[in-house]
C-alpha cells in the first residue's frame, strides 16, 4: 500500500503540465515536517512566560467565572442561560452561572452569558439581554489586595453589584467593605482560561502588544532553526497561520501586524535550506473549534456559511502571495474544524472554493483536514475528485480516555494496529493522499522512562512514514519539542 501510494504521489508531481507557475517537482517524500506552533498564531502552554507582562493575566478574553455570593452563599446565574434576569440562588455551578469575559481593558469587563447575550444594567435590576456590549454592560472587577478571588463589580452607574435577595440582583450599592455578609462582596472562580492569539495582544493592549509580538517573531524561529531542522532530516515546515495575516500591516484590533512579514522569512530561509513549507490556515475568523489556537475571542465556536467567502479569501491571498515561492509545497486550508458545529456542508462548499482560489495561483497541494468528532474518510470521494488535494490527521494519544489506561506497550500497539489500519484506509482509496500533520511523542503515561518515549517516537515514524508533521518544532513541555527531543537522543530521523 505504501509503494502504491508513493508511486502515485510522484505520478502526480510529475505529470502536472507545465505553467508560469512553480511547479514543485522536487518534493522529497516522505514529507517529514515539524510545526512552528506558537510562533504566528499563540498557544499560551508552548510558552506561558509570553503573558507573564499582561497585568491582571489571569483575566483575560474568554476566561470563564463564577461568581458566589458571600452573603447567600449562592451562585449568580443567568437565567434560562440568557435572555432575562440575572439572579444569585444556584447552591452549585454549571453553565447557566458561568460568565466569559470580554477584556474592556485591565480592570474592565464584559460578561457574556451562556446563550450569548451581556450582563447589563435592566430597569428590574440586572439582566443578560443585550446581543451586544455597551458602558451598560460594563464592568470593574475590584479585587481584594489580600484575595485576589474575592471582588465587588462596579457597575457603569459607579454603583456596586449587590445580591439584594436570591431572585433580586441590581447594581444600587455604594458600601465598600469586604465582609462576607455584604451584598457586594463575591468569590470568584475561574474555571477555564484561554491563552490564544486575541487573548495576548488585547492583554497587552494597543501601546505594548505590538513590540511583544515582533520581539517574539523575531527571536521565536530564526534563521539557525532552520539550519538546524535541515542538518537534522527534516524536510518541510507546517506554519500555523491566523485569518488576520491577510490585512497585515493593519489587521482588524487586537490582533498587531508583522506576523506576515515573518512568513516571509521563514520562505526565504526554507530556501536557503532546501525546505518546504506548508503553510496551514490554523485560526479562521469566528473560530471552527473554539480552542485559543483558532483565535478565538472567548471559546465559541461560529464558523459558518456566513464566513465562507472571508475566509476564502485568505486562502487566495496567501496562494497569490506565496505563488512564486518556490519552496511552497502547500496550503491547508482550515485546522481542525470540529464537528458537528462545522457541518460536512459548509466544510465541503468551503473545501471546494478554497480549493479553487488556490488553483488560480498555483499548483501546489491543497490540504484539507479531516473534521475532529466525525469520520476520517468523509472527504475522501470528495478529494478524489480534485487533483494534487490531501487529507490531514491529526494523531495524539491524548485529549480521549481510553488513553488514560493504556500502558505504554498498549500505546505503542495502538500505533502499530488502528492508526496503521486507519492510514491504510484513507491511503488505499484511489489515490488519495493522506498526512499525518500533527503528532506527538508524548502521551499520558507520567511515569514513562526515556526509553519508553524513543519507542513510542519509533513506533509513530514507521507508521505515519508517508508523511507527517511533529507538533511542536519548540515547546516549553519537553517531549512536545522536536528540538529539545532531537537535541536530548530521544527521537533520531
Ligand atoms: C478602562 O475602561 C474603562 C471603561 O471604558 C475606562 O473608564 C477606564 O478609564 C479604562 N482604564 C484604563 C486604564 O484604560
Ligand atoms: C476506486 O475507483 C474505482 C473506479 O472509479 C471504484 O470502482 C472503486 O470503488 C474505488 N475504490 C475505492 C477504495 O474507493
Amino acid at each position: 500500500m505504501t509503494y502504491v501510494a508513493f508511486v502515485l504521489f510522484f505520478c502526480l508531481i510529475s505529470c502536472v503540465p507545465s505553467s508560469s507557475h512553480a511547479q514543485h517537482t522536487d518534493l522529497k517524500l516522505p514529507l517529514k515536517a515539524v510545526n512552528l506552533g506558537n510562533w504566528l498564531v499563540t498557544e499560551g502552554w508552548m510558552k506561558p512566560s509570553l503573558f507573564n507582562g499582561i497585568t491582571n493575566k489571569d483575566l483575560l478574553d474568554g476566561t470563564q467565572v463564577q461568581f458566589l455570593s458571600t452573603k447567600l452563599n449562592k451562585y449568580l446565574s443567568s437565567e434560562n442561560g440568557g435572555g432575562t434576569a440575572v439572579v444569585a440562588n444556584r447552591p452549585s455551578a454549571s453553565g447557566w452561572e458561568t460568565l466569559r469575559l470580554w477584556r474592556v481593558n485591565e480592570s474592565y469587563f464584559n460578561f457574556r452569558v451562556f446563550k450569548k447575550q451581556f450582563v447589563g444594567l435592566g430597569s428590574q435590576g440586572v439582566e443578560a439581554v443585550s446581543n451586544t456590549p455597551t458602558d451598560s454592560q460594563t464592568f470593574e472587577i475590584v479585587r481584594n489586595d489580600a484575595d485576589l478571588n474575592r471582588v465587588r463589580l462596579k457597575a457603569a452607574n459607579g454603583l456596586f453589584l449587590q445580591a439584594q435577595s436570591e431572585t433580586l440582583v441590581t447594581a444600587h450599592y455604594a458600601g465598600s467593605s469586604w465582609d462576607d455578609n455584604d451584598p457586594s462582596v463575591f468569590k470568584m472562580k475561574i474555571v477555564k482560561s484561554l491563552q490564544g492569539e486575541f487573548q495576548i495582544t488585547n492583554g497587552y493592549g494597543p501601546d505594548k502588544a505590538p513590540k511583544v509580538m515582533q520581539d517574539h517573531w523575531n527571536s521565536y524561529i530564526t534563521e539557525e532553526d532552520f539550519n538546524f531542522m535541515s542538518a537534522n532530516g527534516l524536510t518541510s515546515v507546517r506554519i500555523p497561520v491566523g485569518w488576520w495575516i491577510a490585512q497585515d500591516p493593519n489587521p482588524p484590533k487586537p490582533f498587531v501586524g508583522g506576523s506576515l512579514q515573518a512568513l516571509g522569512r521563514a520562505f526565504t530561509w526554507a530556501e536557503k535550506y532546501g525546505m518546504k513549507v506548508i503553510v496551514d490556515l490554523h485560526a479562521v475568523k469566528a473560530s471552527q473549534n473554539g480552542n485559543e489556537h483558532s483565535g478565538a475571542r472567548d471559546g465559541y465556536q461560529e464558523w459558518g456559511d456566513s464566513n465562507i467567502d472571508e475566509t476564502v479569501a485568505v486562502i487566495e491571498f496567501l496562494a497569490a502571495r506565496y505563488t512564486r515561492r518556490p519552496s511552497l509545497a502547500a496550503i491547508e486550508l482550515m485546522n481542525e474544524p470540529v464537528a458537528p458545529g462545522v457541518t460536512f456542508d459548509a466544510l465541503t462548499k468551503y473545501y471546494k472554493a478554497g480549493y479553487d482560489a488556490v488553483r488560480r495561483h498555483t499548483n501546489a497541494y491543497v490540504i484539507l483536514s479531516d473534521r475532529l468528532g466525525a469520520d476520517s474518510k468523509e472527504f475522501l470521494s470528495f478529494a478524489r475528485s480534485l487533483d494534487r488535494v490531501v487529507i490531514d490527521v491529526h494523531y495524539y494519544n491524548l485529549f480521549s480516555k481510553e488513553f488514560n489506561s493504556m500502558t505504554v506497550q498498549q500505546n505503542i500497539d495502538f500505533i502499530y494496529h488502528e492508526r496503521s489500519s486507519e492510514l491504510s484506509t484513507l491511503t488505499s482509496a484511489n489515490g488519495s493522499l493522506v498526512l499525518v500533520g500533527e503528532w506527538t511523542a508524548e502521551f499520558a503515561r507520567n511515569d514513562a522512562s526515556e526509553e519508553d518515549y524513543q519507542r513510542f517516537a519509533r513506533a509513530q515514524l514507521d507508521v505515519y512514514g508517508r508523511g507527517w508533521g511533529y507538533w511542536a518544532y519548540k515547546c516549553a513541555q519537553n517531549h512536545w519539542s522536536l528540538k529539545w527531543m532531537i537535541e536530548n537522543n530521544y527521537i533520531k530521523l
